[in-house]
């Protein structure tokens, strides 16, 4: 008795104080495993008399209790400090400054459209999106440009294989000028608007890429005329390009969406090396423009004798090229990560 009592105190001891649970286990088969000194006691009970197994082997249990119930206490605690000490070595904190990561940039494009949308947003102009993926209707014949108008060739248009749910011819859209369309069918006038996004064209070269941007603005309004289309035109160009008294030209000119059209000029000066905008005698063209065609009203739903205004559209990437001084069209496409840092915002 003497002996077992020993036992369980050493093997006790040894328990509470492993200090890891590789310690522990030890200890566990030590004591219980294959040759343990608690196993060897059971391997006793076959050699004693008959009547004094139960007896003994209900001692021995005991004390196998003991130390089992023991060994899982201490792993249960050894586990908890173990785990306790790994949140603290993984602990993060949140209110330490940033890694400094590779900084990511805004693409000139985005940087042109945010800066476009801020201008007219202060004159009041909402934006409205529409489907890359446009059909015949508003892409052309809602805009005036009825089925076999030559104006549909210039276009060079992607036609989709795949019919829209009313059988209708689908396509990418050549132009933002359906979501002029789009938007009067949902939104009464008055009405500002600019939309802006994703352009496509069979073309490409070096100035021109089969995906490109543009920006569309519409505003109808009562009254609305011809000199407060120069008049946002002007103040936008001379606001984007920084240029106080940028010289702005209108040109005549035809859309069959618009009537009359123009196109609009800003003043520069082209030299082999360079060009530079708002000084000079010469011109470069940045946009189109006009009243809007009445059939275009009659076709989003809007009367056009009480209702009248004006449109434009522009090409994003030109913006960019012009007013950050971006050479290559087709370097805007390339996702080249150096072109990205350098032009990047
Ligand atoms: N949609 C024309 C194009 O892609 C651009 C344009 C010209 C839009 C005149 C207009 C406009 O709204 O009035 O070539």
């Amino acid at each position: 008795m003497t002996d077992l009592h020993t036992l369980q105190t050493t093997l006790l001891s040894a328990i509470n104080t492993a200090n890891d649970l590789t310690a522990l286990d030890a200890v566990r088969v030590e004591a219980l495993g294959k040759k343990g000194s608690v196993t060897a006691l059971f391997n006793t009970l076959g050699s004693l008399p008959a009547e004094d197994r139960k007896a003994q082997g209900a001692v021995f249990n005991t004390l196998k209790e003991a130390i089992t119930t023991a060994l899982n206490t201490r792993k249960e605690t050894l586990e908890a400090a173990a785990l306790t000490a790994q949140l603290a070595a993984e602990a993060v904190d949140v209110s330490l400054p940033p890694l400094p990561l590779p900084k990511g940039t805004l693409h000139p494009i985005t940087r042109v459209m945010e800066e476009v949308t801020a201008i007219f947003a202060r004159q009041g102009f909402t934006v409205e999106v529409g489907p890359d993926i446009e059909d015949d209707f508003h892409n052309f014949t809602a805009l005036n440009i009825p089925p076999e108008h030559p104006a549909r060739q210039m276009h060079d248009t992607f036609y989709l294989e795949a019919t829209s749910e009313n059988g209708a011819s689908q396509l990418l859209r050549t132009h933002t000028s359906p979501v002029q369309i789009r938007t009067l069918k949902e939104k009464q006038p008055p009405l500002r608007m600019l939309a802006m996004g994703r352009t496509f064209r069979c073309d490409s070269d070096m100035t021109h890429t089969p995906m490109f941007h543009q920006i569309e603005g519409l505003v109808i309004e009562e009254g609305v005329h011809f000199g407060h289309l120069k008049g946002t035109i002007e103040n936008f160009l001379a606001e984007f390009f920084e240029i106080d008294d940028l010289k702005v030209r209108f040109r005549p000119s035809f859309f069959p969406f618009t009537e009359p059209s123009a196109e609009v000029d800003i003043g520069c000066k082209k030299s082999k090396e360079s060009l530079q905008i708002g000084i000079g005698d010469d011109w470069l063209e940045i946009l189109g423009c006009g009243m809007v065609h009445p059939n275009v009203l009659k076709a989003a739903g809007v009367d056009p004798a009480t209702h009248q205004g004006f449109a434009f559209g522009m090409g994003v990437e030109r913006l960019a090229m012009l007013k950050y001084g971006i050479p290559d069209l087709r370097a805007f496409f390339a996702s080249d990560l150096r072109w990205l840092r350098h032009y990047g915002f």
